[in-house]
């Protein structure tokens, strides 16, 4: 197995270890869409405590880093003392966008996950990592994907545009296209920036949710900051176990939205003939977004 390109090469690259890959979560209770009982009395009071610290480390953080949809999402969910119930949540957020939060064991086969996506639910991881695993965590637990994901499922736009990227899951399966679409996912729903009013900020999960890549996106002088570009995304590899070498930027989630609502069949078909580009590649039609380095 060479390049993890979706959550079923994740799942089979696990099954490739010698170990027979363990997977953390319990499979064996799980429905045949993946959905579980979350058990919210099983989570002992060390984990409600390592919650909170990661929570309020995270909220911290997030203060002029995220995008203003995420902080005023957080401050309705109230979820900074324990780990929180989905089914609570769930109900708030169906009553804003009419998503629902289901609680799975880990990581879902890509059909599964895209079957939930296009139904307006979205898979929460039920386990929570282990205190030493405070900065880093290679899979993806119920911090990851509460505080990354929860939030902008509130924003009407951005849960519009999940939802289509589900049923575009679905399509891609078909046309062989789920590499590219990918990588869409990877650079705007887990590590994508936005250009607000403010000035840039974080919207993607994976910074959202990462103790360290939430300033260093923003700061730091070695990533590439590009304005989102679809193809130029499709074409990008990029990196699972360190910070990324490139984020794509976009300017609202209403253009986010209208770029990628075109039905992608043709683009698939253009995008084989094209060179798959390495992470940190910079092209000359690249548009540069400057960083927020020495501002405050
Ligand atoms: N327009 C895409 C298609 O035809 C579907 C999609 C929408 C994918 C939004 C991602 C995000 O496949
Ligand atoms: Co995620």
């Amino acid at each position: 197995m060479d390049a993890i390109v979706s959550r079923d090469d994740f799942l089979k690259s696990l099954a490739e270890k010698s170990d027979g890959g363990k997977l953390r979560g319990n499979y064996a209770a799980a429905d045949p869409l993946y959905v579980v009982a979350q058990d919210w009395a099983g989570y002992t009071r060390e984990q409600h405590a390592l919650w909170q610290k990661l929570y309020r480390r995270q909220a911290n953080l997030a203060a002029g880093r995220a995008c203003e949809e995420v902080i005023d999402s957080l401050r309705r969910l109230d979820a900074a003392d324990a780990v929180p119930q989905f089914e609570r949540i769930s109900d708030v957020l169906f009553k804003a966008t009419r998503w629902r939060l289901v609680a799975v064991p880990g990581l879902v086969p890509d059909q599964v996950f895209f079957e939930h996506l296009a139904n307006r639910r979205f898979p929460v991881t039920v386990w929570l990592r282990e205190p030493y695993e405070f900065d880093y965590i290679a899979e993806p637990d119920v911090f990851h994907d509460f505080f990354g994901h929860v939030p902008l499922l509130f924003n009407p736009i951005f849960a519009d545009y999940l939802q289509e990227y589900g049923k575009g899951g679905l399509k891609a399966l078909k046309l062989d296209g789920l590499k590219y679409l990918a990588r869409l996912y990877w650079y705007t729903i887990e590590f994508g920036l936005i250009e607000s009013p403010g000035g840039l900020r974080v919207y993607g999960a994976g910074i959202l949710s990462s103790g360290g890549e939430i300033d260093y996106c923003l700061r730091s002088g070695k990533p590439h900051r590009i304005r989102f570009d679809l193809e130029r995304v499709m074409r990008t590899l990029y990196k699972i176990d360190s910070y990324q070498d490139t984020y794509f930027v976009i300017d609202c989630f209403e253009r986010l939205f209208d770029s990628t609502a075109p039905d992608f069949t043709q683009l698939y078909k253009r995008l084989i003939t094209l060179d798959t580009l390495p992470a940190d590649t910079l092209l000359a039609g690249d548009r540069l977004v400057a960083s927020l380095a020495g501002r405050r």
